[in-house]
């Protein structure tokens, strides 16, 4: 037989029967019962996996056992109840199966079909719930890190257009000065989209904060003033609306007021914490938000999307199409057009690959169209408020217990508290709350993560996980409290 004539070796039938060999093990990984061994059995599954790159293929069922005793029992335990490390967790099980139906249904974002619609809805959906305003229009990210590089992208077009020069296209002028200005508290993949941009990572100004950790207004109009008359070119104030160590809010209309008196942009990084604008008792923070050029938000943390899902939104358009156009290809926009649209190759939809860094990109805005329709913008305000209950919860514990101490009035979903004893100095309290942190990791049910507040290490819990009830609240508290005595 001839080559030309061979069928492949891969399977792409027997679909249901593979999907149902792996999902008792997914079904059981969901349970989050038992040890997490991922990391005492690391020898094991390193043995396993870590092969020789196999010349004929073991064939489909041997991946499905594979997947099935090896990989998913091993996973990583990041949807369980008791996480709240960073701000990350496991999808719910409708942005779950929207991942498995557009892995294999809608594979490409673009051509007349309903995953390219539903980009746009979503869009729209996370815009409405978010309270942007309606001119602004948005792209689909793989996160929050590519969200912000976005919005910055689109910020560095309209700075170096405002003195005639095109960056997108020409690159960044010599003799020209520039910088960008965000809080010290900044997520650091601000500074990397800098660096990525051309405009270094060094060109972000690090400006001080205040005692609730958010930006220090007068140094930052200091700043621009200083720079101003040094001919620096301003290309974004970046206002982060949740930070990531303590969720503090920068005061956004302040900004807002900055950037206008400065002509510059305003991005917020609002990966974690822009859906806090919907718990009343802190929009009144978000004011301003309205006023912003750029948005950065994650529906992969507090929404609950499968991870790989980020959104920026812009509000020119045609400037974000300037910053991020890959120009007309003859092997694409060339190739469809046919004015009838008999055919879904009759035209690309909505040109997403014009919009931002990704041609190719996976359908994301069915799995966040999926998760607001299952439960509704309501849905999304009560997990939200339920959520920053609990930080306020843990954070009036931590007040009452003579053993722990509040670090920081919590303002979103992230409670920083340490375990104290009156006699310890700074350098032990440290290294005992690193201890029990390392202990709770190291057991597995209660996993929050570290950070420092005002030098000292904090325990941070950041609450985002829809499977999360106050029980593991509660179950943290007193865990600390029994390990601290324990360990100290
Ligand atoms: C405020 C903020 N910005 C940006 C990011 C980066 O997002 P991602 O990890 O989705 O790239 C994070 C991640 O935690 C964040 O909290």
């Amino acid at each position: 037989m001839s080559e030309a004539t061979q069928p492949d070796r891969a399977e792409s039938e027997r679909i249901a029967e593979a999907i149902g060999r792996i999902v008792p093990a997914l079904e059981e990984f969901n349970s989050y019962q038992g040890q997490d061994l991922a990391a005492l059995n690391r020898a094991t599954w390193t043995n396993a996996l870590d092969e020789p790159l196999p010349l004929h293929g073991a064939g489909l069922d041997a991946v499905l056992q594979e997947l099935a005793e090896t990989v998913i029992p091993h996973g990583l335990r990041i949807g369980s109840p008791g996480f709240s490390g960073w701000v990350t967790l496991s999808p719910s099980t409708a942005g779950t199966a929207a991942a498995l139906a557009s892995t294999m249904a809608g594979a490409q974002r673009y051509f007349i079909q309903p995953f390219n619609l539903l980009e746009k809805v979503a869009l729209n959906w996370l815009a409405e719930l978010l309270g942007l305003p309606g001119e602004m229009q948005g792209i689909f990210t793989s996160g929050g890190s590519v969200a912000n590089l976005v919005g910055l992208g689109a910020a560095r077009q309209r700075a170096f257009e405002t003195i005639g020069h095109d960056a997108a296209r020409d690159g960044l002028p010599p003799d020209v000065r520039w910088r960008l200005y965000g809080s010290s508290e900044v997520h650091h993949v601000v500074l990397r989209a800098a660096g990525v941009l051309g405009l270094g990572r060094r060109s972000v100004a690090g400006i001080e904060t205040d005692a609730d950790h958010r930006i220090n207004l007068r140094r930052l109009s200091e700043t621009l003033a200083a720079d101003r008359a040094k001919s620096i070119l301003p290309v974004a104030i970046v206002a982060s609306a949740g930070t990531v160590n303590t969720g503090a809010v920068d005061p956004l209309e302040q900004m807002a007021d900055i950037a206008a008196e400065f002509s510059t942009w305003l991005h917020v990084d609002g990966a974690y914490g822009l859906f806090g604008v919907l718990d009343p008792r802190v929009a009144p923070l978000y004011q301003g938000l309205e006023r912003a050029d750029s948005a950065a938000v994650d529906p992969h943390k507090w929404l609950a999307a499968p991870i790989g899902c980020g959104a920026a939104f812009v509000r020119d358009r045609d400037l974000l199409a300037r910053a991020f156009t890959t120009e007309p290809a003859d092997y694409l926009e060339g190739s469809i057009g046919a004015p009838e649209c008999r055919s879904p190759y009759d035209d690309l939809g909505e040109p997403y690959h014009h919009l931002g860094i990704e041609h190719s990109a996976p359908s994301r805005g069915v799995r966040v169209w999926a998760i607001l329709k299952e439960i509704g913008a309501e849905g999304m305000r009560e997990r939200v408020i339920r959520h920053n209950d609990f930080a306020r919860h843990l954070a009036a514990r931590a007040q009452q217990e003579e053993r722990l101490e509040l670090l920081m009035e919590p303002t979103l979903s992230i409670c920083c508290f340490r375990y104290r004893q009156p006699q310890m100095d700074e350098q032990e309290l440290d290294d005992l709350n690193e201890q029990i942190v390392q202990t709770l990791h190291a057991e597995g049910e209660l996993v929050p993560s570290t950070t420092r507040v005002g030098g000292k290490l904090a325990i941070r819990p950041c609450y985002i996980n829809p499977r999360t009830t106050l029980a593991e609240v509660d179950g943290l508290a007193d865990r600390v409290l029994a390990l601290g005595d324990a360990l100290r």
